[in-house]
């Protein structure tokens, strides 16, 4: 269903009436294609305290030209990002120097541009440096509220750079169009260790030679997901229930892979997935997800059932069929998919936001132990308001309410999604785990 307000305020009458109500002004976002693979201008660094992360190599890596101050606060080049180095800040006093070093040039940010601001991890004795560092999450996530024009800001938590590197090159990129108000760690957290980082041959083709299966990838954002993965290089296999089995052939043979028509939630699924991927696979999405909304008083059993085994019970059982069997190989990659209807509760979903929930609690215990007793990781997205058929059959005005209640004031596209999803498959990626990360816009809906 296309967004007609996004197009009317992308026209100059559009633009005018709108500005004059007080509207939403959503600006077109710069997406990933093969034709505009980059953000295009340069890219600002600055520092905030005193760091220690040797930043500068990773950061030129990203293809994005080094701007300056000057040139920035003079407006004459635009910078297409700035990552603000905060990671030194360590009090009230040089938690200023982050105002001092973006007050002059937030202004001059290019639309559809990136701010990233890089912060310590939290485990500190200190508490003046504990809360001057929690302190960049308000300001992030305030910045990213305010904005405006398409730009988007997040905060990561790290020690080492190289480990950053493809989070860096991915918020750094057209790919990260939809996220934002994030804060990721790397390499830090609930007791999770720094996993393996594997700089790919081709960082165009990162998946090359590993197989990734996407389960409900017949359509809508698994769909998307399986044509990322297999852009990136992997082998996919697509799959989804026997009655949708002619689409996920058809997706299947558009992307080189192969179709397996099973329906998640049978008890036997982990076994079938082993008998059909003999020799293991490297990435597991589980995309599949069903709604079956009602309020909690009109909520037959049957319908908090179907949603809870779909979405949360076949999740659990499959994931620990491979890891147990040793399916998934060392090095491999598990992305669930949440919600923000189960970070932030949406009336009607008891049972889908029951289920989402779920989903990050099974990230939160489970990224330790796959990481240090299986070497594979375990993340989550959590998709914000998405263009999918589900969110077309969604009543008019909750559906524009859904789109517009966003920091970017649009609904996302399944590549969003797929693309976050991407980075997190990606083998570089290995320090990321145990998070869950939104593709929301900043969906106003929960933190
Ligand atoms: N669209 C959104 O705005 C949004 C927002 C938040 C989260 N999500 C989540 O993203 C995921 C994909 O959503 P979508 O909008 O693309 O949905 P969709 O309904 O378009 O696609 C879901 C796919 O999963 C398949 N599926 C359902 N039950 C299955 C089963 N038992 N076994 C195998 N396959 C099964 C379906 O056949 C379908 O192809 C879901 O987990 C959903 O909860 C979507």
């Amino acid at each position: 269903m296309a967004d007609r307000y996004l197009s009317f305020t992308g026209t100059a009458p559009g633009r005018f009436l709108t500005r004059r109500l007080g509207l939403p002004q959503p600006a077109p976002l710069k997406r990933w294609s093969e034709r505009s693979t980059s953000l295009g201008g340069p890219l600002l660094h600055l520092t905030a305290g005193k760091s220690d992360l040797e930043l500068a190599p990773v950061l030129a890596r990203t293809g994005l030209a080094a701007g300056t101050e000057s040139g920035a606060r003079s407006g004459a080049e635009k910078p297409a990002a700035v990552v603000l180095d905060a990671t030194g800040v360590r009090d009230v006093g040089t938690l200023g120097e982050v105002h001092a070093a973006l007050h002059p040039v937030v202004r001059s940010v290019a639309a559809s541009g990136r701010v990233v601001v890089l912060g310590a991890p939290l485990d500190t004795d200190d508490h003046h440096q504990c809360a001057a560092q929690q302190a960049l999450e308000g300001f992030t996530r305030s910045l990213g509220k305010e904005i405006g024009r398409g730009r988007t800001v997040n905060l990561v938590r790290l020690t080492d750079a190289d480990a950053a590197e493809s989070t860096l090159r991915f918020l750094l990129s057209p790919k990260s169009a939809y996220v934002s108000g994030q804060v990721i760690g790397i390499g830090i957290g609930i007791g999770i260790g720094d996993g393996e980082v594997t700089a790919p041959a081709a960082w165009d083709r990162p998946l090359a030679g590993r197989t990734a299966l996407v389960t409900g990838a017949a359509r809508g954002i698994g769909e998307a997901v399986a044509e990322t993965l297999a852009r990136d290089g992997a082998r996919v296999v697509v799959l989804d229930v026997p009655a949708a089995e002619a689409d996920a052939r058809r997706v299947a043979e558009r992307l080189g892979g192969t179709a397996l028509a099973l329906d998640i939630t049978a008890a036997d699924a982990g076994e079938r997935i082993v008998d059909a991927l003999p020799d293991g696979l490297d990435v597991l999405i589980h995309n599949a997800g069903i709604t079956r909304d009602r309020r909690l008083v009109n909520m037959p059993a049957e319908r908090w059932s179907s949603v809870l085994e779909v979405n949360l019970a076949s999740v659990l059982r499959t994931t620990d069929a491979l890891l147990a069997g040793g399916a998934l190989r060392p090095g491999g990659r598990i992305v669930a998919t949440a919600s923000i209807a189960g970070l932030a509760g949406n009336a009607g979903q008891t049972n889908y936001g029951a289920s989402k929930a779920g989903v990050a609690g099974l990230v939160r215990s489970l990224a330790p132990r796959a990481l240090a007793e299986h070497r594979v990781t375990v993340n989550a997205v959590a998709p914000g308001f998405i263009e999918t058929k589900m969110t077309a059959a969604v009543p008019l005005f909750i559906r524009e309410a859904g789109r517009r209640m966003n920091s970017l004031a649009q609904g996302g596209l399944p590549a969003d999604v797929a693309e976050t999803t991407a980075w997190l498959a990606h083998p570089a990626s290995g320090a990321v785990n145990g998070q869950v990360v939104r593709v929301c816009g900043q969906s106003l809906l929960g933190a």
